[in-house]
């Protein structure tokens, strides 16, 4: 079995392009192809409630952390749904079952001898009489000098701060400058899980790219401090302080799993689990987690790949001077397949960067997506009233040695390449109907050249399906296809080398409706009155 996750997002607002790039979609598109391929897939994923991004939202709406996280908790479940994101489960680890892991993972590190206490010093709000943690804190970043830096991160060079670091430091809710004050710590010693880690890294199947940044971390590891002088998260025994985020959230992928099914152990135990994330958190994933699980003696992840950021229009997404789509307000135009397909195509498998352009997406659906695969669905209509043929052995060869490459790139996580494998499948469809030109033919012939047309299109259909599954299942529905709920739900294997073409289909229907000018300029006027507020 496989266990899929995506980075749990913040629930503190609505999703954006920008989020689905890295994560939410590639791993739903390896869900989806995982159980077509004969391999049972669950996939995992909940909100990241806890933390001071949440809470000081909740602040800035004149809410509670609860409300706001369970605000957006559900608006982020629906938007998913509406992009076709295939969840097994969407849970929270603001759960009762992610408190329980999370206090499991805490007292079985301590008895390992792993969890210690130290004093460190951190900013304190005399005012207020509060300590302040991370984002309460803004001031001039030390390295760059960059102004309006958070307390534990420069946003503008990356370095992690600690407290009394930054210059000019202001309490964001008072404005006053803070004092320095001791609090006491529990650290997780990091430092002993170093050559553990080490093996983790260099016998993993990762990312050559990736395993180059890890192994600079790896050697200047520290141990980590996992707790916060606050009071939004999950509460330390015996403590004013709740443990930081990023202790409780990735336990949130068991937790979820705890949720979803009472076989959770055994079935994380014993899965591949495979973690999907966006490269501003390789960190957390291949040293902060991977450390946790071993330190619990849990079943590490066997793969955790990385994709790169997306920009708009070739600027940085930004909430703060407006410059985004939500996920909802793209999908009350377009269908969700048009975003699938041209996310798809537009990211490969590195950590390089990708740019969404509105003008692109037009061009892309209607002259890669519409005028190949929505034009050869329509030109099944000459297969109508026809006994099909089913083509020879030796003309199946071809399109199941390109079925084989693609489940080979599509196992490695190269979804791009998949797709523009299956695309060339559809080409070929094409490129026989306009050799052949099949409605100039007399019946007999007619039936041989649409068998193969139709059994093109019936594999193509399939392999879409991961990609695009709304518009693939309207295709199979035409092609007589009647298996894929099965496959869907039980991991089957297709047995591609026995896939017949069907001897009749029904009526073709128009799949898609042509991108317009006028729905394109729609977004394009939003993002321009909103950035210039
Ligand atoms: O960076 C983020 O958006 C985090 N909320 C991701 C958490 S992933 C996980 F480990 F929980
Ligand atoms: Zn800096």
């Amino acid at each position: 079995m496989r266990i899929i996750t995506a980075a749990l997002p913040y629930a503190n607002g609505p999703l954006h392009l920008g989020h689905i790039r890295s994560t939410y979609l590639p791993a739903d598109i390896y869900k989806r192809f995982s159980n077509l391929f004969g391999v049972k897939a669950l996939y995992v994923c909940a909100s990241d409630e806890h933390g001071t991004p949440i809470a000081l939202e909740a602040q800035k709406q004149g809410k509670s952390p609860e409300e706001l996280s369970s605000f957006y908790h559900k608006m982020q479940e629906e938007d998913f749904s509406k992009l076709n994101i295939s969840f097994d489960i969407f849970h929270s680890t603001h759960s009762k079952e992610n408190e329980e892991l999370t206090l499991f993972f805490f007292e079985k590190l301590k008895e390992k001898g792993l969890i210690y206490k130290k004093n460190v010093l951190q900013y304190y709000c005399e005012e207020l009489e509060r300590f302040m943690p991370d984002r309460y804190v803004v001031g001039t970043c030390p390295y760059c000098k960059a102004e309006n830096q958070y307390a534990d991160q420069c946003e503008a060079c990356g370095k992690t701060l600690k407290a009394g670091e930054l210059i000019s430091p202001k309490c964001i809710i008072t404005g006053k400058p803070p004092k320095l004050k001791e609090s006491s710590h529990y650290f997780f010693k990091l430092t002993a899980l170093k050559e553990e880690l080490s093996n983790f890294i260099e016998r993993g199947n990762f990312q050559e790219e990736v395993k180059n940044y890890v192994r600079d971390w790896l050697a200047k590891l520290m141990d980590w401090d996992i707790v916060r002088d606050f009071d939004w998260g999950i509460r330390v025994p015996n403590t004013n302080q709740v443990f930081y985020v990023w202790f409780d959230a990735p336990i949130g992928y068991i937790s979820s799993l705890k949720a979803l099914t009472k076989n959770w152990k055994e079935y994380w135990n014993s899965s591949e689990v495979i973690h999907f994330i966006g490269k501003d958190i390789i960190y957390h994933h291949y040293l902060f987690w991977p450390a946790m699980l071993l330190g619990v003696s849990f079943n590490l992840p066997s793969s955790i790949p990385v994709r790169g950021y997306l920009t708009l229009e070739g600027q940085k997404f930004s909430k703060s001077r407006g410059w985004y789509i939500t996920l909802r307000e793209f999908l009350e135009i377009f269908p969700a397949d048009y975003l699938r397909y041209y996310m798809t195509s537009i990211t490969p498998y590195s950590l390089t960067d990708a740019n969404f352009s509105l003008a692109e997406f037009k061009e892309k659906i209607n002259n890669e997506l519409i005028s190949n695969y929505g034009n050869l669905i329509n030109r099944l209509k000459l297969a109508s009233g026809l006994e099909l043929v089913d083509p020879s052995n030796s003309f199946k060869e071809e399109a199941l040695g390109l079925v084989n490459d693609y489940e080979e790139v599509m196992n490695s996580f190269r979804f791009k390449e998949g797709l523009e494998i299956t695309m060339k499948i559809i080409k070929e469809a094409n490129s026989i109907l306009s050799k052949e030109e099949p409605w100039k033919l007399e019946k007999t012939e007619r039936a041989k050249t649409m068998g193969k047309v139709v059994y093109l299109s019936l594999i193509g259909s399939i392999l879409l399906y991961p990609f695009i599954p709304s518009s693939s299942k309207k295709a199979l529905s035409i092609l007589n296809f009647k298996l894929l709920e099965e496959f869907e739900r039980e991991g089957k294997n297709i047995d591609f080398s026995s896939l017949k073409t069907p001897e009749r289909i029904n009526t073709p229907f128009p799949l898609f409706k042509r991108v317009e000018e006028k729905e394109v300029l729609k977004l394009k006027e939003l993002l321009s009155k909103r950035s210039k507020r």
